[in-house]
C-alpha cells in the first residue's frame, strides 16, 4: 500500500473525479483499510508516497505482480495511459527490484497498460483475465498476453465498453475459483460471453452496484472488504461463504478508486 500523504483529484481520468477531497478524512479511511487488511491476516508492507505524485496511492496499477515456478516472483511494470502518472512507475519497480523481483519488461511504446487495474489473476492462478478499452490498449494486452505466453500463464483479453468501469477492478471481482461478481453491462457482448462461460457461478452486481465500487472489493482469507453493502451483495456472499466487512473510502471513490485499487497482492 501506499500512503495517501500527497493524494489529491486535480486531473479528471475518469468519470468520477471532479470533487476536491478531504486529506484527513483520506487518511483516516486509508488507516482504517490497513487496520481492516491486517486483521483479516495480511501483512501490510508500505512503498513511500511521493510528492505530486496524486494518484500514488492507488496502488494496484503500477506494476503487475506474479509468481513463476522456475522465474520466482516477478514483476511488468505498467505503462500509465495519463503522463500524469508515469512517474510512479520507477518508484515502485525500484521497490520490488530491491526485494528481489524480476522485472520482465515490456515493449510498450505507444500503448499502455495499467497493472492490477485491468489485469486479474484467476484465483487457481491458471490464467490471466486482461481487459482493455479505457486505459490499457489493446496492443498493450497482446503484449503482455505473448510474454505471459512465454511463461505458460494463458490470457483471456476482454473488452470494456462502460466508461464508468474503466478497469477491469470495478467490473469483475473474483471471489474464489468457481465463482465471480461482475457488472454485465461493462463488457462488449462477445467479452460478457467469454466471462459467464469460464466460472461455474456468475453473480451480477447492478450499474448502481458497480458504479459504487461493490465489484471493487478485496477477497482475503473467507472475507470480503466492500465500501458498502446491499441486500444483493449480502445475498451474494453468503452463498459464497464469504463475510463481509465495510470499510469507507469516500475520498478514493472521488478519484475513481476504492478499496482493491489502494494495493498490490504481492504473494
Ligand atoms: N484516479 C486514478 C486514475 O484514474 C484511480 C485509479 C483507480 N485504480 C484502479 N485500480 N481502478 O488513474
Amino acid at each position: 500500500m501506499c500512503p495517501p500523504t500527497f493524494f489529491d483529484v486535480r486531473e479528471p481520468k475518469n468519470p468520477y473525479m471532479g470533487l476536491p477531497i478531504d486529506r484527513a478524512k483520506a487518511q483516516q479511511q486509508w488507516e482504517d483499510l490497513r487496520r481492516t487488511l491486517e486483521d483479516a491476516g495480511l501483512k501490510v508492507e508500505v512503498i513511500d508516497a511521493v510528492e505530486g505524485l496524486d494518484d500514488m496511492v492507488f496502488a494496484a496499477n503500477q506494476v503487475f505482480v506474479g509468481h513463476h515456478d522456475r522465474l520466482g516472483d516477478f514483476i511488468v511494470p505498467s505503462r500509465m495511459r495519463y503522463a500524469s502518472r508515469h512517474k510512479e512507475v520507477p518508484f515502485f519497480i525500484d521497490w520490488f527490484w530491491q526485494r528481489g523481483y524480476k522485472i520482465i519488461n515490456l515493449d510498450l511504446d505507444g500503448e499502455c497498460l495499467e497493472g492490477h487495474g485491468d489485469l486479474l489473476w484467476h484465483p487457481d492462478h491458471s490464467r490471466i483475465w486482461a481487459a482493455y478499452g479505457f486505459r490499457s490498449t489493446r496492443g498493450g494486452v497482446e503484449k503482455f498476453a505473448a510474454a505471459m505466453q512465454e511463461l505458460g500463464f494463458p490470457v483471456i483479453p476482454v473488452q470494456l465498453v462502460d466508461d464508468h468501469c474503466y478497469h477491469l477492478d470495478t467490473c469483475l471481482c473474483p471471489l474464489n475459483d468457481e465463482a465471480a461478481l461482475i457488472y454485465p453491462g461493462a463488457f462488449s457482448p462477445e467479452s460478457l460471453q467469454t466471462v459467464r462461460g469460464a466460472w461455474k457461478r456468475i453473480h451480477e452486481l447492478t450499474s448502481a452496484e458497480a458504479r459504487q465500487f461493490m465489484g471493487n472489493g478485496i477477497v482475503a482469507n473467507g472475507r470480503f472488504i466492500t465500501p458498502r453493502m446491499t441486500r444483493n451483495l449480502e445475498h451474494i456472499l453468503a452463498q459464497e461463504n464469504l463475510m463481509p466487512v465495510v470499510v469507507d473510502t469516500s475520498e478514493f471513490e472521488k478519484s475513481g478508486g476504492s478499496v482493491f485499487c489502494m494495493k498490490a497482492l504481492i504473494e
